[in-house]
């Protein structure tokens, strides 16, 4: 096995000479786990995880071997979006406890070695936040009204919205208010629910709000925060009219690109298939804010991170937003939507070193959130599922179960062998698929009912997590009460089912993630490793050769001792659609 010796197959994790970064902050390497807080341990029963029942589980993540956490939001909010939709970003939600369940789950989890990231809703607030009450009961021109993004309508009496841009939920972007005397009134934009309107970014006291907001959590001791829809916040001057292309992803970014046209290595500058962005998605004004939050989490000690939300294509564009100056990470989206093939993984992977290493910035990878369908499905989809779109009872191509897992266990072997930081879903390290047999009536995703039934929504990849097989609700609590339902044959994938039982997904995650720590594998160089076809991956960082089979026929390994193996090895050859770690010194 000769690795290739290109320069541009190594990445680099060496500071930019224009940051003060030191280069060795934690999170360049880490495995970074999300907990989505309704659906990860509920302590008071009531059918919705909460803070505490968070602090009892922590030892659980801590025992897996991962180095942080992500909460999604826990912040009071009426709920219509999970949580993402926040009427007060500086308190708990009486649902998920209070300030102080906070202060101790951040405790807990610091005294167990565990980072703590919050989720940062700047985008928008949700419509019971008292700056929109304000800017609702305030004239039309004022300073409250400026907060938000309202605008006239068209039409002979405004009565049209003022553009015709349509919400990544389904339905138009634009809400006409209702004046104190019942008369129709201005329009306002929001990207996702009607509940959740947009900020306006361009005004200084917004900004002055959330650099306080951030202030507020990391004074309480967090490790940083992942932004959300952090590519929508700055909106194209005029608001232009706009129509996406009929294949675009709904979230921007990702929609167009199949990385399987392009010949593997070849330099892709600039992808001919990637439509302009969108007037909302990805615009340049993000950056100077991206700067000032910088500064801010400067300001702390320690090593604080920022982590982009930023669904926009190329991942060279993406590469800009995690310069020096700015964010830390962006979640590398392109990764996560790529084909299960390995020339596409294969060119995916550089390009991320590529652009990610060009900036000084650690290549992340993720392959599950609460806002896809889970891996462990997605992988076997034999019908295209358009994210946001979800599978339930009537899609087509619903996924063979055993190939679903069976590939989704030798993609996260080849994620957590990659140099960078990785992000793991909650439940992904239980080889949990998507519940695709939700009933209509227990949806709760906005985007259900927005598109009147048409697509499914995300629920499916939020139900709660089994912990115990034989206790009411898997474990998640006391109760049996669960705010989705949990499908009896998730039994098998409970946390007990599989702790201490050989060759279990939970049990090749915990080796895995030990490996990667005892060899380094987080701040390696990637070489590539010739010799084994077009269909399998195979590359070496640090001591450790990985390699994955993705086609059809048995490959014959090496010999050399085998550390992890997502599927039993047997007389020397690995089969297909399994990925084998080996100590290669
Ligand atoms: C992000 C979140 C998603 C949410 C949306 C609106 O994409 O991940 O869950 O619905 O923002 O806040």
């Amino acid at each position: 096995m000769t690795p290739e010796s290109s320069p541009a197959s190594a990445v680099s994790t060496a500071a930019s000479p224009h940051t003060s970064s030191s280069g060795s902050e934690w999170w360049r390497t880490a495995v970074i786990y999300q907990i989505y807080p309704r659906s990860f341990a509920d302590a008071d029963g009531n059918g919705i995880g909460d803070l505490r029942g968070i602090t009892t589980r922590l030892p659980a993540l801590a025992d897996l071997g991962v180095d942080a956490v992500w909460l999604s939001p826990f912040f009071r909010s009426p709920q219509r979006d999970a949580g993402y939709d926040v009427s007060d970003y500086c308190d708990v939600d009486p649902l998920f406890g209070t300030l102080d369940d906070f202060d101790t789950m951040l405790a807990t989890a610091h005294d167990l070695g565990l980072k703590v990231i919050v989720d940062m809703v700047p985008n928008h607030t949700s419509s019971d936040h008292v700056w929109f009450q304000q800017a609702l009961a305030a004239p039309e021109g004022s300073p409250e009204r400026d907060r938000y993004i309202f605008r006239d309508g068209k039409g002979k009496h405004g009565e049209l919205p003022p553009n015709n841009w349509e919400s990544v939920f389904g339905g138009g972007m634009w809400t006409r208010t209702t004046k104190a005397d019942g008369t129709p009134g201005q329009w306002y934009l929001h990207i996702f629910d009607t509940s959740q309107p947009d900020l306006n970014w361009e005004n200084p006291w917004v900004r002055e709000q959330f650099r306080d907001i951030l202030r507020f959590w990391l004074d309480r001791g967090v490790d940083g925060f992942r932004v959300d829809v952090a590519h929508g916040m700055i909106k194209q001057a005029g608001l232009p009219d706009y129509t996406p292309p009929e294949d675009g992803a709904s979230m921007g970014g990702t929609g167009g690109v199949d990385r399987d046209e392009f010949t593997p290595l070849e330099p892709l500058i600039q992808d001919p298939v990637t439509p302009p962005d969108p007037p909302y998605w990805g615009q340049e004004g993000v950056h100077e804010i991206w700067r000032e939050w910088h500064e801010v989490l400067a300001e702390y000690p320690g090593d604080r991170v920022l982590c982009a939300e930023a669904w926009v294509d190329p991942l060279e564009k993406v590469a800009l937003w995690v310069r020096p100056d700015e964010m830390s990470q962006a979640f590398n989206f392109a990764y996560m939507f790529t084909d299960w093939k390995a020339p596409a993984l294969k060119r995916v992977i550089q390009e991320s070193l590529d652009a990610f290493g060009g900036v000084g910035a650690p290549a992340t990878w993720v392959l599950s959130n609460h806002d896809v369908v889970r891996h462990a499905s997605r992988l076997a989809l034999t019908a295209d599922s358009p994210q946001g779109a979800g599978i339930g009872p009537k899609s087509p191509g619903k996924p063979d179960a055993a190939l679903g897992l069976r590939r989704a266990r030798a993609a996260s072997s080849i994620m957590l062998g990659l140099p960078g930081s990785a992000y793991v879903y909650q439940g992904e390290e239980l080889g949990l698929p998507e519940d695709m047999e939700l009933p209509d009536e227990a949806r709760q995703d906005p985007t259900w009912f927005r598109t009147g039934g048409e697509k499914y929504g995300r629920d499916g990849c939020r139900v709660p997590i089994p912990w115990e097989s034989d206790r009411p609700a898997f474990g998640f609590n006391d109760t049996g009460a669960s705010w989705l339902p949990q499908p009896a044959h998730w039994a098998q994938y409970a946390y007990d089912a599989q702790a201490g039982v050989p060759g279990s997904t939970l049990e090749l995650y915990k080796l895995a993630l030990r490996l990667r720590h005892e060899h380094g594998l987080g701040s390696g160089e990637l070489n590539w490793v010739k010799g084994y076809g077009k269909k399998v991956l195979a590359f070496r960082v640090s001591d450790v050769t990985v390699i994955a089979n993705l086609g059809e026929v048995a490959v014959e390994l090496p010999v050399a001792d085998i550390l992890l193996s997502s599927e039993p090895i047997t007389g020397g050859v690995l089969p297909t659609d399994t990925t084998v770690w080996l100590h290669t010194p």
